[in-house]
């Protein structure tokens, strides 16, 4: 009998790496289907994250056992999530590893069951010798070797520590819809039933333990949370929004930072959310809908392109500028193997030309907010360097009395980088003032 569970975690690393999936959304969508029991829904998300984020290094090992890996082909991934429970997982007996793999591979790949069987002992043969192999740090962290020397060049103090985080995946956090109910209040209303997490030091961030599926409880339909990351809600708190205020926001889908905004102003400013795709306008829409939230009106709109419309209208801007993610690997691993070097070049020309724009949407004495998640200093700081250089009306406004609760951070010059924790991704957020 074919283990189900194998079996899927097969079809949607299939769909991530060959496909092109987003490996949060294809898990989540299958986990939310599926009747697993809770310690089989961990085990899938383990072995699916595992084998993405080591799969440089799998791929090393099968290389010393298959001539040529095809890496298109379904025995490759039935291969590499054998390989990856093998190599890191210690609580899974081998025996089942290798006779459930062997029996997926008949199922999806009948002619290619011999040779994963194949495969596979031979590598249980010899798994000493090649665990024990000296290792570089490509080999060890399973980055590529691009990637590796951009943090080692420019978080030199600590890449080493920046990788290890960035393979780890970091807790859901949530933050409390404020417009409707204070943390306080709802920690004591529902904290016991739904074993929730005081994140201490953040206005509306919580942990929610309870194994329950979020998405389905009264909690999340009656409006009282979102699954919000915690750097994300720092930039919106950091933003300050309030009453009467008029806030564009340039790159809102799907809508997360959109709809704290509005929760911070308890739904009194006026916030224009834009961006650039029609169907990711209605994911701002559906968010502020479950949310009940009024103040934000929804355009299609490219900000690379100047709209004479927004010229001088706004007392705030976001821009959550589109860039190469490389903070968030920890909870979508698959950016590792589907940026390169000169998707990281092509999309500072994209950064540059939407912060020109946004800077021309800002009232005197506003306030233009630039963000990202990446880590990468040419879409960060030198980004915001470049622009200050010909704008000389706008500052960098230090973020001084912000509170960053236990966040692990750089303040340079105002210029903000919150590196990846057990509890949030890698972001940037520079806040600048017209003057
Ligand atoms: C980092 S995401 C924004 C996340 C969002 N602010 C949130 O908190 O949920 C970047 C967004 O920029 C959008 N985008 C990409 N190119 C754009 C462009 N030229 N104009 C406007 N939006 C763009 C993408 O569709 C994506 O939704």
């Amino acid at each position: 009998m074919i283990n189900n569970l194998r079996y899927d975690c097969v079809i949607i690393l299939n769909n991530v790496l060959n496909g092109g999936a987003y490996s949060n959304i294809t898990l989540k969508d299958y986990l939310d289907k599926s009747d697993l029991k809770y310690i089989d829904k961990k085990l899938v998300t383990e072995i699916v994250y595992g084998t993405i984020r080591y799969k440089l290094t799998i791929d090393g090992i099968l290389s010393k056992f298959v001539k040529k890996l095809d890496q298109n082909d379904i025995s490759t991934i039935i291969l590499r999530s054998a390989i990856y429970q093998l190599k890191y997982l210690d609580k899974i007996p081998e025996y089942s590893v290798l006779n459930e793999s062997v029996e997926v591979a008949k199922k999806l790949c009948r002619n290619k069951s011999g040779f994963v069987n194949g495969v596979l002992r031979s590598y249980l043969r010899n798994k000493k010798l090649i665990d024990g192999y000296k290792n570089t740090l490509q080999y060890e962290y399973s980055f590529s070797s691009w990637m590796i020397k951009l943090f080692k060049d420019q978080y030199s103090k600590n890449y080493i520590s920046l990788m290890e985080a960035l393979n780890k995946r970091s807790e859901t956090c949530y933050r409390v819809n404020s417009k409707i109910i204070s943390k306080k209040d709802f920690i004591e209303k529902f904290g016991d039933e739904f074993k929730i997490e005081d994140i201490d030091g953040f206005k509306n961030a919580i942990k929610i333990k309870s194994l329950i599926n979020i998405s389905q409880s009264e909690l999340y339909k009656n409006s009282f949370i979102s699954v919000q990351g915690l750097s994300s809600q720092v930039a919106c708190e950091i933003l300050n929004p309030i009453e009467d205020d008029v806030i564009i926001d340039l790159c809102a889908a799907p809508g997360g930072k959109s709809t704290y905004i509005a929760e911070l102003s308890k739904d009194k400013c006026k916030i224009i959310s834009c961006d650039v795709y029609d169907h990711r306008i209605e994911l701002i829409k559906n968010s502020a809908r479950r949310l009940k939230l009024n103040s934000i009106d929804y355009f299609i709109n490219d900000a690379t392109i100047l709209n004479e419309k927004f010229i001088d209208k706004a007392d705030k801007v976001l821009v959550d500028a589109p860039c190469s993610g490389l903070g968030v690997i920890n909870k979508k691993p698959e950016i590792k193997w589907f940026k390169n070097i000169s998707d990281l070049k092509e999309i500072i020309n994209i950064q540059r030309k939407i912060i020109l724009n946004a800077s021309r949407y800002v009232k005197s004495s506003g306030v233009l907010m630039y963000t990202t998640c990446t880590l990468n200093k040419n879409e960060n700081e030198e980004i915001i360097k470049w622009f200050l250089r010909s704008n000389s009306d706008f500052v960098v406004e230090e973020i001084e009395d912000y509170h960053f609760g236990n966040l692990y951070f750089e303040n340079e010059n105002g210029m903000v980088t919150i590196f990846p924790s057990e509890v949030n991704n890698g972001f940037f957020i520079t806040k600048l003032r017209k003057n």
